[in-house]
């Protein structure tokens, strides 16, 4: 494999900094290269549109910090022509200045959505996402600095929202020790100058299930075990029931057995880290303790226990945790038992009849309560950052004679946002999370392939090149099949939750008989007999299992259990309540516009997507695929066939057809000139470039090859073939060259002797006229004379053609290589190195005795 690709990218440079210099960029080859740098610590790769950072598992010195940021903004602002590395840093930098240029551009005009970017993160859990996210914050902030922002406080408060959302959303799972299980899109605000002046968070679909089931060797959210860690002190845990001595060890949701991180942070510097971003948000110390006290409460909530009565049950009163969960959710046990182990249905005319829940329906009550009331705190965070963080306009402001605020120099003019978001997922067991998230990743290839495709055709059209438009990997069919009303899969799904009596089975049925002829479906057998069905991604085929879909979708919280919070007596949890109300009122209210579901996880995430492609579809984006070099989460250990996986799930490969399904390669006049010369005719070879010159014919059209205003634009396989002609152009030339190197070296050792020869000749002819005579009459036994005079005799016989002359191999060595240059692969057994070396060693010896010869 190496070989081949060694071979046929014969010339490039093994590890270019853009892989698309490549001119055989195919699956191997990538790897390659992106080992090769990887060993190099160079994690960034840039592949056309897209930046790739391979995860390294270690701090890499002089990588990041003030100054490398400060080589990167210096680059820009001097617009220097040094090249530097690629870099996320490049990439936040390069989104910051078109915002900028767009700003400067749109100056007067009231178009201001134009001007916003985005930057897209994606790749599988433990791959980057999160920390490259931080990085780009924290250029965005540095590069607001230098825009002369007067006030630090906002910039470290949009920094510190990270500390926060990593307590209450990140876990450590089996792939990543601080996994981010929620999505999120960060709009950073800046004004017209440049200056950072807010922020506001999206998040999606936290993962709930964490909180009741967690697999081996992964644990809860971090905030439990942080205040399990002895970071506050014991009167601080006494206001929420633990004991200083309490262990994750002691409440149920904390003891699936994992209680570290192997990454060596420690939970006590998170809490501290928790607390401190806290402060800098502004939350207040009552603030704080609300948040605490009701991790503390479904912290006990996991440990009660029910006692089964014949035909109905109760909560265990002797259970020791069931007076702090009362005191901290502020209700009554009493009201607490009637909310989980009772039912009321309506009997008709307003009344209505108690039912005795059994067991198991009273545990995943439970559990529901215990879900719903950490998801409302979650969304409570969100929202209480976006308070702190988000732009407001100064109250004191005076308004305009129209009673609007005038546009402040302080107001967001534009702003970058930076989605950090899971990637394609395919486990062996593949559930409803699964289905949303590579639903997710669909409309995000979507948009890649649109906008690769819709920039390049803008060019095309200001260039003024023929095209019609171009074909392109379309996915909307697997799109369709999950989300379409009536028979996406999603839709089925709702319905399905929406009627009464259903099971995961009934909606697998309704499945199989609704998406069988689509041609992204399948579902065998096999497949059938256990409820399984497979979806055709973009990046391949995922088979799910539908076991969980329905209850997972519906994700309700019994009516009684809500009510019971809507009544506590503590303030903050009734404001938790209000918002698990306002977030079913609102998947309620979006089931009016008839196209989302009812009280559904799906049908709300649908709409989220939605709001989040329509964004970004209105921003410029920039896109990062981080990638993960081993599972095993260590440093120096590149794992081939994972990375391979992951370009083909990144749709890295893909996204580079699309980038060559149109014009690939573009040139300027000039490039191409300089690149393509050895190719053209002696004529146009003499002449420059110009689109009248050498204007566009059908027939270069027809093998793709377009000349444009400025630039020449060629198609993959006109590029390919265009390069292969110039490689061969370049072995003759590479032969010719080699050959007339021979000549000379020849020549050289030729005239060498031959001067030699000729003076030796001369001298000869002169003493032997004269001194010799005398010479040999005075020392007829001098050993020196004697050599010398046999040397001379051999000489001599050989010009007079007595013995195979050395000047006649040479000069047919001469002709030889000068009138029928080979390449070195065909010199066969006549192969001239040999006499070539002899030439050389024997054209050395002559020069290196020219002294001896001409003392003769
Ligand atoms: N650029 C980097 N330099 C050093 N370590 C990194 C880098 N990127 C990621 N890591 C390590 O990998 C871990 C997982 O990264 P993270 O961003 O949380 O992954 P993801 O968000 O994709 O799941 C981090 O906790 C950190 O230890
Ligand atoms: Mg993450």
């Amino acid at each position: 494999m190496a070989n081949d690709y060694e071979l046929s990218n014969n010339g490039n440079p093994i590890c270019p900094d853009d892989l698309i210099s490549l001119s055989h960029l195919h699956e191997p080859a990538v790897v390659e290269c992106l080992q090769n740098r990887y060993e190099d610590d160079q994690i960034y790769t840039a592949t056309g549109p897209v930046l790739l950072a391979l995860n390294p598992f270690q701090n890499i010195r002089g990588l990041y910090g003030e100054s490398t940021m400060k080589r990167y903004w210096e680059k820009s602002e001097s617009q220097s022509k040094e090249t530097l590395p690629p870099h996320v840093y490049a990439i936040a930098d390069e989104a910051f200045r078109s915002m900028m240029r767009s700003l400067e551009q749109s100056l007067g005009g009231s178009d201001k959505t134009s001007c916003d970017q985005s930057i897209l993160v994606s790749g599988e859990s433990g791959s980057g996402k999160t920390v490259t996210t931080k990085f780009v914050m924290k250029y965005l902030a540095a590069l607001s600095q230098r825009a002369g922002s007067q006030t630090k406080e906002k910039q470290a408060q949009v920094l510190q929202s990270n500390p926060i959302l990593e307590s209450f959303g990140n876990a450590r799972t089996m792939r990543n020790d601080n996994s981010s299980r929620f999505g999120k899109f960060i709009e950073i605000q800046f004004t017209r100058t440049g200056r950072l002046v807010g922020a506001q968070i999206d998040t999606y679909l936290l993962e709930k299930v964490r909180l009741v089931t967690q697999s081996i060797g992964e644990r809860n959210y971090h905030i439990f075990y942080e205040m399990l860690s002895g970071s506050m002190g014991a009167e601080e845990l006494r206001n929420y029931f633990i004991a200083s001595t309490a262990s994750p060890d002691d409440f149920k949701m904390t003891a699936s057995g994992t209680y570290d991180r192997r990454d060596g942070v420690s939970d006590k510097d998170t809490c501290r880290a928790l607390k401190a971003a806290m402060k800098t948000m502004k939350f207040s110390t009552e603030e704080q303790s609300d948040v605490f006290a009701a991790v503390a409460a479904i912290l006990h909530s996991s440990n009660l226990t029910f006692c089964d009565l014949d035909e109905y049950c109760s909560l265990d009163a002797h259970n020791v945790h069931l007076e702090p969960v009362c005191h901290l959710l502020g209700v009554t046990a009493e009201g607490l038992n009637q909310a989980l182990c009772h039912f009321s249905i309506s009997a008709g005319n307003d009344t209505q009849v108690q039912q005795n829940l059994e067991i198991d329906k009273a545990e995943k009550g439970l559990e529901a309560l215990l879900k719903a009331t950490y998801g409302a705190l979650f969304t409570y965070l969100v929202t209480r950052i976006n308070d702190s963080i988000c732009y407001s306009p100064d109250q004191n402001e005076s308004l305009d004679e129209n009673g609007e605020r005038p546009h402040s120099k302080d107001a967001p003019s534009a702003s970058i946002g930076v989605l950090d978001i899971f990637g394609f997922e395919s486990f062996k067991t593949n559930s409803f999370e699964q289905l949303c998230i590579n639903y997710c990743n669909e409309a995000l290839q979507q948009q890649f392939n649109a906008f690769v495709l819709k920039n390049e055709q803008a060019e095309y059209e200001r260039e003024g090149i023929e095209w019609s438009f171009i074909e392109f990997p379309e996915n909307q069919d697997v799109i369709d099949l999950i989300d379409k009303r009536g028979s996406g899969i999603l839709c089925i799904l709702d319905d399905q939750c929406r009627a009464p009596g259903t099971s995961d089975r009934s909606f697998a049925l309704d499945v199989y008989n609704k998406c069988k002829n689509q041609t992204r479906f399948s579902a065998n057998r096999k497949q059938t007999a256990v409820l399984q069905f497979c979806v055709n991604h973009y990046a391949g085929p995922v088979e799910y299992t539908t076991n969980g879909f329905v209850e997972k979708n519906r994700d309700e919280l019994p009516k009684e259990a809500t009510e019971l919070l809507q009544n506590s007596f503590n303030p903050f949890i009734r404001l938790l309540s209000t918002i698990m109300k306002n977030s079913s009122a609102e998947r309620n209210s979006s089931s009016n516009s008839a196209s989302f579901g009812r009280t559904t996880v799906g049908g709300q995430f649908r709409r989220q997507l939605k709001l989040l492609r329509e964004k970004i579809d209105i921003m410029s984006p920039h896109y990062v695929r981080c990638l993960k070099p081993n599972d095993e989460l260590v440093a120096d250990h590149y794992d081939r066939a994972a990375v391979a996986e992951q370009l083909r799930c990144g749709g890295i490969l893909e996204a580079v057809r699309v980038a060559r399904a149109g014009y690939s390669n573009h040139y300027s006049h000039d490039e191409f000139l300089r690149r393509y010369r050895c190719l053209a005719t002696p004529e146009i070879n003499r002449k420059s470039f110009s689109r009248n010159t050498c204007g566009t014919t059908s027939e270069s059209a027809r093998v793709g090859v377009q000349i444009g205003k400025t630039k020449v634009f060629l198609r993959h396989k006109a590029f390919e073939s265009l390069e292969r002609l110039r490689s061969q152009e370049q072995s003759r030339a590479a032969v010719k060259i080699n050959s007339i190197f021979r000549m000379f070296l020849s020549r050289v050792a030729y005239v060498h002797v031959r001067t030699a020869v000729r003076k030796s000749m001369l001298d000869l002819h002169a003493f032997q006229n004269d001194e010799w005579k005398e010479s040999k009459e005075d020392n007829p036994d001098d050993a020196h004379l004697l050599e010398f005079f046999n040397r001379l005799n051999k000489m001599r016989h050989s010009f007079n053609g007595e013995s195979f002359s050395l000047v006649e191999v040479w000069a047919g060595q001469m002709r030889e290589s000068i009138h029928n240059p080979k390449p070195r692969s065909e010199w066969g057994n006549y192969s001239p190195s040999k006499p070539f070396t002899w030439m050389l060693v024997d054209g050395l010896w002559t020069k290196n005795h020219d002294d001896d010869l001409h003392e003769c």
